[in-house]
């Protein structure tokens, strides 16, 4: 743990100077970007509550961060997106202790989960990242829109949605699973339905983003890469981004007058590589989302929950 001197001096320049006062609630902080974001976050001295399914794991890298940054104020919630009841339990505390939060970063994901289901019975990868995604953001955005004060909804994408396509009479990939296929659906589903609640909350205090690490060796890179690909990664750190420039975007987020909608990421070598800026909305995300949205309501539903 401890930023980078680059990364210091990036946020110098590109970032206020300080985030004291802020709440930045953060989902799935325990590790790979979500956890350098909840250090930067410390640094610049936001309350961070890490929003996690492994309280034991949450609390080990609580003590890290209060290692190297013994004033942060530090929180841990349990949140399982792949248990819809998890969910529902998380919002309802939220909701009862009225938290006040003024970033929420929905970071949690995962990739290649090829047979396994959610507590809900749902293809895993397309469960936590976009179904739990989904569920979540209706319960909790009526509550943070009673605020008295803005509020940034990020939520975390992906390049890969770019060369996604959506087939509703398969939406789960279940006559021809790949690994590739089925996260890139559930990054560009995530991403359509973004760009969709940024018009809906367009005239209210909540901003709704997207943002997208670019590509970076994590427990979620490696597996999507192969061990040799994040093996060669550590001796050729350069080739891929640092967790740290990949947390960048929501400190820029934070700082900067972007339009809602927008998706902020690394935008050298494809949207892979480099620091944080504003890509272009594709039309594959600013469409069809009236379609994904009736789809999604009605598989949760035939499911017995209620959005
Ligand atoms: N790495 C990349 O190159 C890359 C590229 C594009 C997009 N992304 C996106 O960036 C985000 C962060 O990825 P990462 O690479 O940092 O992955 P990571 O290191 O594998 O971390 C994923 C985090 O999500 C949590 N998580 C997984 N399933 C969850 C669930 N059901 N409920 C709550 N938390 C859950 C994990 O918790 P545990 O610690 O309990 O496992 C972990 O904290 C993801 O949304 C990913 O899709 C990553």
């Amino acid at each position: 743990m401890a930023l980078k001197k680059g990364t210091k001096r990036w946020l110098s320049k590109n970032a206020a100077p300080s985030f004291g006062g802020k709440t930045v609630l953060i989902t799935g902080a325990t590790g790979g970007v979500g956890l350098k974001t909840a250090e930067l976050m410390v640094f610049l001295k936001a309350r961070v509550i890490m929003a996690c399914r492994n309280l034991e794991k949450a609390e080990g890298v609580k003590e890290k961060l209060l290692g190297e940054y013994p004033d942060a104020k530090i929180e841990i919630m349990l949140l399982d997106l792949a248990d819809t009841r998890s969910i529902d339990l998380f919002v309802g505390k939220i909701d009862n202790d009225k938290t006040d939060i003024d970033v929420f970063l929905n970071n949690a994901g995962v990739f290649h989960k090829p047979g396994e289901v959610t507590a809900d019975g749902f293809d895993m990868v397309i469960g936590t990242n976009y179904l739990g995604v989904f569920y979540l953001s209706e319960k909790i955005l009526p509550y943070l829109k009673t605020l008295p004060h803005g509020v940034d909804y990020i939520n975390t994408v992906s390049i890969i949605h770019k060369i996604a396509k959506i087939d509703y009479n398969d939406f789960f990939y279940r006559r021809k699973y790949g690994n590739f296929r089925v996260y890139a659906r559930s990054k560009l589903c995530l991403a359509r339905y973004s760009y969709e609640l940024s018009r809906r909350y367009e005239k209210t205090n909540v901003r709704i983003m997207m943002n997208h690490p670019g590509i970076t060796i994590t427990p979620l890179g490696i597996n999507a890469f192969g061990r040799f690909v994040g093996s060669a990664a550590k001796v050729v750190s350069g080739l891929f981004n640092s967790n740290e420039k990949s947390a960048l975007s929501v400190p820029y987020i934070m700082s900067k007058d972007i339009k809602a909608g927008s998706i902020v990421g690394p935008s050298k070598l494809f949207g892979g590589w480099g620091y944080p800026k504003i890509n272009r909305v594709g039309k594959r995300v600013m469409t069809g989302a009236y379609e994904l949205i009736s789809f999604t309501e009605k598989t949760i539903r035939d499911h017995n929950y209620t959005v």
